[in-house]
């Protein structure tokens, strides 16, 4: 086989979904040259449905460092969002408990801005490569070799390597077993996903629980919305025609103020899977972990996306001093900062799924303890407190 052809840059970046292009956008921004590799094209990233809520900071994040502010002319800003259960709608007023909004923004619209912004400013992404390995991790100039959208062996030299490529990527399998702790949590349940052509039911996110499961609705224009509904993990999608779909969800949402959504064709309908993961540590000789890479949350909290531009942001400051000071040992900074957030985002994203949720073989107990658990957040101003302040983040440290 033909030697591959090798460039040399400060940061190799295996995946340029939002975390790999935010954290090359913000490194170019401090003068250090990365080059990102992604295994789909830009056209499959665009095209793939994913959460939509980003807390203040990742808002500021996407303007401030002039991503763009597409974000604040097209995207929702969310003063709270409903609670419902019961039958009964309640509000957790962001603004009036803590100050805070989030935005409804879809992540295909962040990679879009986030892309954008890489080409604007001539970085350098490759888009559709192949056969992607990292190599020489623990050595001072680890590497990434890939095959090239034409067929080319290419391999990258780096100072540090970022695995930010989601939780089916390669690079944290990298780190030898007897090196990593990794922790999950399985969930007995999914989320069936849906797009439709149909008019606004809610203008802000409404969470509910019901005796027939969860259901969650969201938006994603004046005339396509965004809902999921829990189902089990192994639901087939084609068992589910529009009618049967709009039944379950009307009847998830059913109550005494006579709620019902607007209806119109699906155009989308995807079963997500479902679980809490975390890898620890998120550095590995010179490697280093961003976003689903390292960490999986289920989507009841909304963190997802949130979580990884945290990461990234403490990430591009840590490798910055780093490379200044030359000294690769201060990257353990990292770990400890991004986990810190990590943890208390998984315990957030467990706690809203498991209150909302139905469990199968759930006794009437555990069925009326989560009601008294809603109820005990609704009813009062420190338990609907905790709720908005994680909603919309913590700040970074
Ligand atoms: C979405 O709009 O896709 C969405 C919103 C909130 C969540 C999950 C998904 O918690």
């Amino acid at each position: 086989m033909a030697q591959p052809s090798v460039v040399r840059t400060g940061i190799g970046i295996v995946g340029a979904g939002p975390a790999g292009l935010m954290l090359s956008h913000l490194l170019a921004l401090s003068g250090i040259d990365s080059i990102a590799v992604d295994t789909r094209t830009r056209t499959e990233i665009e095209h793939t449905h994913r959460a939509g809520i980003l807390e203040p900071d990742s808002v500021r994040m996407l303007v401030d460092s002039g991503v763009s502010d597409r974000v604040l002319t097209e995207g929702h800003e969310h003063k709270g969002i409903d609670l419902r259960f019961d039958g009964i709608s309640y509000r957790i007023d962001f603004q009036s408990l803590v100050g805070a909004s989030t935005w409804l923004y879809p992540q295909t619209d962040v990679f879009i801005d986030l892309a954008n912004a890489r080409n604007r400013d001539e970085g350098d992404i490759r888009f559709g490569v192949t056969d992607t390995r990292v190599i020489d991790i623990t050595s001072s100039t680890p590497g990434i070799r890939f095959t090239d959208e034409d067929g080319a062996r290419r391999e990258i030299r780096c100072d540090y390597l970022v695995g930010a490529d989601g939780s089916r990527g390669i690079c944290r399998h990298e780190v030898p077993e007897p090196q990593r702790q990794q922790y999950f949590r399985e969930y007995p349940f999914a989320w069936f996903g849906i797009l439709a052509h149909a008019p606004r039911s809610a203008d802000e996110l409404v969470y509910a629980r019901s005796d027939r499961g969860f259901a969650l609705i969201s938006q994603r224009t004046d005339t396509v919305q965004r809902m999921y509904f829990q189902c089990d993990a192994t639901e087939d999608v084609g068992q589910w025609s529009d009618d049967r779909i709009w039944n379950e969800l009307q009847h998830r949402l059913a109550g005494e103020d006579g709620l019902r959504l607007a209806e119109g064709p699906i155009i989308e309908k995807a079963v997500l899977p479902f679980r809490s993961f975390v890898q620890e540590p998120m550095r590995y000789g010179r490697m280093l972990l961003a976003g689903d890479a390292a960490h999986t949350v289920p989507p009841t909290g909304a963190k997802g996306l949130n979580l990884a531009l945290a990461d990234v942001h403490v990430l591009a400051e840590t490798l910055e001093c780093a490379i200044s000071k030359n000294d690769v040992d201060s990257l353990d900074q990292y770990t400890a900062r991004a986990l810190e957030r990590v943890w208390k985002a998984q315990h957030f994203s467990y706690w809203m799924t498991t209150m909302l949720h139905r469990l199968d073989n759930a006794a009437d107990f555990d069925d009326r303890r989560q009601l008294g658990e809603l109820r005990s957040v609704v009813g009062s101003e420190a338990g609907s407190r905790y709720l908005a302040e994680a909603y919309t983040g913590w700040p970074v440290r």
